[in-house]
């Protein structure tokens, strides 16, 4: 199977925003597309090249949007369509692409479809839900609803219990309502599938970060059926939207790739140990030292070895379902940390505010179905004006409260400081776009896994070591020679084919 690439992926660097979260115009205390829009420069001074925007559509926002009521509306607190469209104009009248978050594998209760599909008679939508043939069975190994139709069957749920799962089959069926992918009922939610992605690329998106993309075919242990479903949607994607990028929540990148995606993300949950890189009692990245990449590098390699040259996996900095950096490390921590993520292969994810070190907001209530999420979700920090520049409202109105301290980190102070978190980020994205061995295709191979890490990056064009030492002490690395181009941190010093590296730095050396 060929699978086209927007050029623009070849060496991009992506921000992630949560739309509610970003920039609040109409002053009803929740961020919207003029305010997305407002900060796009902001965006494109960073140095990043594209976005992902997190769910937009109609939604009763029981799971932050994650439960679409409408996959062909704006959500109207955020704008109309034709003001996501203005949205998508904007993104390219600066040369950035954008993506929008595809949740292909379930709806709102509150969906139209559901709302038929619960019905006793039999319609257009009986069987566009996962739903059991009676109401005293369950379905195996999955949650349901049950009790609240007329009709007389379970529905299962892929998520939280208002987030029924749609119905894209069995791939290999054992009871009788289990339907095959093959069936009717399923062949048409994979064709309004397309439908609703033709319509947002007809607008102009650039393509979709698909929400939970391994777990659309039931019973399919392997990826077998899902891989076949994805197939089916590159070769539509191939004949009428070549261009279209698109980025898997998957977390096993060879079947990712192989289902036609471009690039699958890293996960922080599953087996990959990625939070023992950030996120733990120890994190591989604090100054204790006595953290351990190892597990992580051995899951990441076996990884690579498996999708070498065929396509990319994406190392966020943190995302919306994640604690954020700063909870676990401090700002010298983070510049070696971004130090490290923005020189991988793949295509790296900056996660709003994380460019500045956004806290994560303790004890606060659960919002949107964020629970322990909601204080990873907090609005973006801009200023030192009130709300920090997001809103105009008052502060009770916003929709998430914004970290109390009165030192809270701010863009706007750290675009000024030449020393600050957010301007060594942007000088590592500059640092990446301009030299190519260190981009998305460029060849990795680990030298050294403790403290430091040692990796060298290689093109036709260039050779680069990077050396990432979180540890407070100084390390020496022996038979490396060359040119430092770039050092974060404590100085480093280059001689013969000695490199010494101070604690809590990081070196590019080019060969
Ligand atoms: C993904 C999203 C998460 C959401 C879930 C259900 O993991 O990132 O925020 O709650 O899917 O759609
Ligand atoms: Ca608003």
């Amino acid at each position: 199977m060929t699978i086209k690439q927007p050029k623009w992926l070849d060496n991009a660097v992506f921000y992630e925003i949560y739309p509610q979260s970003f920039c609040d115009t109409n002053a009803d205390g929740i961020g919207d597309f003029a305010g997305i829009i407002s900060k796009l420069d902001y965006i494109k001074e960073l140095g990043c090249t594209a976005i992902w925007m997190n769910p937009c559509f109609d939604s009763p926002f029981g799971d932050a949007g994650y439960d679409v009521r409408d996959y062909y509306k704006a959500a109207p607190r955020y704008g109309t369509n034709e003001d996501l469209k203005k949205l998508f104009m904007e993104v390219h009248a600066r040369d950035m692409h954008i993506l929008l978050d595809l949740v292909p594998g379930h709806t709102s209760v509150e969906h139209k479809w559901f709302k038929e599909s619960m019905k006793a008679e039999k319609n257009t939508y009986t069987d566009r839900y996962v739903w059991t043939d009676s109401i005293w069975e369950e379905p195996k190994g999955m949650n349901c609803i049950r009790g609240i139709s007329d009709r007389d069957g379970s529905c299962a749920v892929n998520f939280f219990s208002n987030q029924p799962a749609l119905n894209y089959g069995f791939y290999k069926p054992e009871l009788p309502w289990q339907q095959s992918m093959d069936d009717e009922g399923p062949k048409a939610t994979l064709e309004e599938l397309k439908n609703i992605m033709r319509f947002w690329l007809k607008m102009g998106c650039d393509g979709f970060r698909v929400d939970m993309a391994g777990s659309l075919v039931k019973l399919d242990e392997d990826g077998k059926g899902t891989i076949k479903l994805w197939q089916n949607v590159r070769e539509f994607l191939n004949k009428e939207f070549p261009d279209a990028a698109m980025v898997s929540e998957w977390g096993e990148p060879d079947k990712s790739l192989m289902g036609g995606f471009h690039m699958d993300f890293l996960l922080h949950f599953g087996p990959s140990h990625y939070n023992d890189l950030f996120r733990c009692e120890n994190p591989y990245f604090s100054k204790s030292g006595k953290g351990t990449a190892k597990e992580f590098l051995a899951r990441y390699k076996e990884n690579y070895n498996k999708t070498d040259g065929r396509g990319l996996i994406c190392i966020p900095s943190g995302n919306h379902d994640m604690d954020r950096l700063a909870r676990t490390l401090d700002v010298e921590e983070m510049k070696v940390a971004f130090a490290f993520l923005l020189s991988m292969p793949g295509a790296p994810f900056i996660y709003y505010g994380d460019e500045i070190g956004m806290r994560y907001v303790e004890n606060i209530t659960s919002v949107e179905g964020g629970y322990n999420r909601t204080g990873a979700r907090s609005p973006m920090q801009w200023d030192d004006s009130v709300n920090a520049g997001f809103s105009s409202a008052s502060a009770e109105k916003l929709y998430i409260p914004q970290d109390p301290d009165p030192n809270r980190p701010n863009a706007k102070a750290q675009c000024a400081d030449p020393v600050s978190l957010r301007s060594e980020v942007k000088r590592l994205i500059a640092l990446r776009m301009t030299n190519p061995a260190l981009q998305s295709c460029a060849k990795i191979e680990f030298i050294a896994e403790d403290y430091p890490l040692v990796y060298k990056r290689t093109c036709e064009a260039q050779t680069i070591t990077v050396i990432i030492n979180p540890g407070e002490k100084a390390v020496d690395v022996e038979d490396i020679s060359g040119k430092v181009i770039y050092t974060v941190g404590g100085k480093a010093t280059a001689e013969g084919c000695k490199c010494h590296v101070e604690g809590c730095s990081a070196v590019f050396i080019e060969m």
